[in-house]
């Protein structure tokens, strides 16, 4: 990443609000570039954990990799009476157009984690401590057994419009208590980064395909990189959230960027948008989760007109629904050729004649999904 600011002091904040049962989290050192990757294992972690002061000089952690990341590696790690999880960016990201990336992303992802937790503590894991000289962090590890991710739920066709909403009432939550707050921007500004995790791979690697489509997708990703209004997660995917007794919990905060909120909401409406495709049986289910995800976020804009986001919002996801065929990070949910064909044809014909209004995008997804 060239061009971007120093890193601010992040760990020179107290941060015993985020602590699990009132031990507050620490750091092993304040932040400085991260040194070479070195192989994790039990002892490596156990000496993270002993440097943090997460644990004793006797004591040992029993550390196993969890499946599941694509960019990073995940440890659940058991202590007595607790698990946690640890999270460490990896330098290059397990896709099939493998993509580089800088580690430095686990650092953002720990202060938007901070940050968010702040403003929503039920909508973030707790933190427990941030070892930043080897780029990884340390959270509560939340069971699979209590937490499901959104996305098994949705693959199995069980799309609850009131988790939907809740999603969209977070995220509103959290875009409206940093809009316009300079702190935070200058803690993420992440343009170099944002650009090179998601303007050019979602929107700017389809025009090879789509070369008629460079003007639109260009002005797309030129005024998003533009746009510059409130702290962003960058990857509100169902994939990267779990469903907790007490609403969603976001996870995988890795791309975050203080920049335009419609692209998290453009973001998560896409993947309502593309699981009509996975389980057809949960079609007009899917699309419900999209109305109140996309009204029960709008009715919380205060930060700017509704319409103005709406309309940015309206314009990236038929960019977005583009991308997740023919970008760098194609879905897995869209195998046929029949189906890719449709998407191309909605995206296409939206992103040469943009609509301004949410509910517009989804009956020409609609439309189109039913071969209209
Ligand atoms: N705090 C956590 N507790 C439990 N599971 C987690 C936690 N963080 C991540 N995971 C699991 O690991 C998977 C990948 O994590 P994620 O942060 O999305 O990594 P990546 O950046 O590689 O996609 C998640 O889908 C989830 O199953
Ligand atoms: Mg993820």
């Amino acid at each position: 990443m060239t061009g971007s600011p120093p890193l601010p002091d992040l760990l020179s904040e107290p941060l015993g609000e985020f602590a699990p049962d009132g031990v507050p989290p620490r750091a092993a050192e304040p932040s400085r570039p991260p040194e070479p990757v070195i192989p994790l294992g039990q002892a490596e972690i156990a000496a993270s954990l002993k440097r943090m002061g997460v644990i004793g000089s006797h004591e040992q952690p029993h550390c196993r990799p969890l499946d599941g990341g694509v960019s990073s590696e995940i440890w659940l790690i058991e202590l007595p009476g607790r698990r946690l999880c640890l999270k460490r960016a990896l330098p290059q990201l397990k896709l099939a157009q493998i993509w580089e990336a800088p580690v430095i992303r686990n650092h953002h992802e720990f202060a938007w984690f901070r940050v968010a937790g702040r403003i929503c503590p039920e909508a973030v894991p707790r933190l427990v401590g941030q070892d930043s000289a080897h780029g990884l962090f340390v959270m509560e590890y939340l069971d699979p057994g209590m937490y499901p991710l959104w996305k098994n739920q949705l693959r199995d066709g069980h799309a609850d419009p009131a988790i939907a909403a809740s999603v969209g009432a977070r995220l509103a939550q959290i875009h409206g208590a940093t809009a316009g707050d300079s702190e935070i921007a200058r803690m993420f500004a992440t343009n170099d980064s944002f650009y090179a995790l998601r303007l050019e791979p979602y929107l700017i690697a389809p025009t090879r395909l789509h070369p008629d489509l460079a003007g639109p997708l260009g002005r797309l990703a030129h005024a998003t990189a533009r746009t510059h209004l409130t702290l962003v997660h960058g990857d509100v995917s169902p994939k990267n959230i779990l469903v907790g007794r007490r609403g969603p919990v976001f996870l995988d905060a890795e791309c975050a960027w203080y920049g335009d909120p419609a692209f998290d909401l453009a973001f998560c409406l896409n993947h309502l948008l593309l699981k009509c495709l996975w389980n057809t049986r949960a079609v007009s289910r899917y699309l419900a989760c999209f109305d109140r995800l996309a009204e029960t976020y709008l009715g919380q804009v205060e930060w700017e007109p509704r319409d103005d986001i709406e309309k940015r919002a309206s314009h990236l996801l038929p960019g977005l629904l583009l991308a997740r065929i023919d970008g760098k990070s194609p879905v897995e949910c869209v195998t046929s050729e029949m189906d890719k064909g449709r998407v191309r044809r909605v995206a296409r014909a939206l992103l040469l004649n943009p609509v301004d209004r949410l509910y517009a995008v989804r009956e020409a997804w609609a439309a189109a999904r039913a071969g209209v």
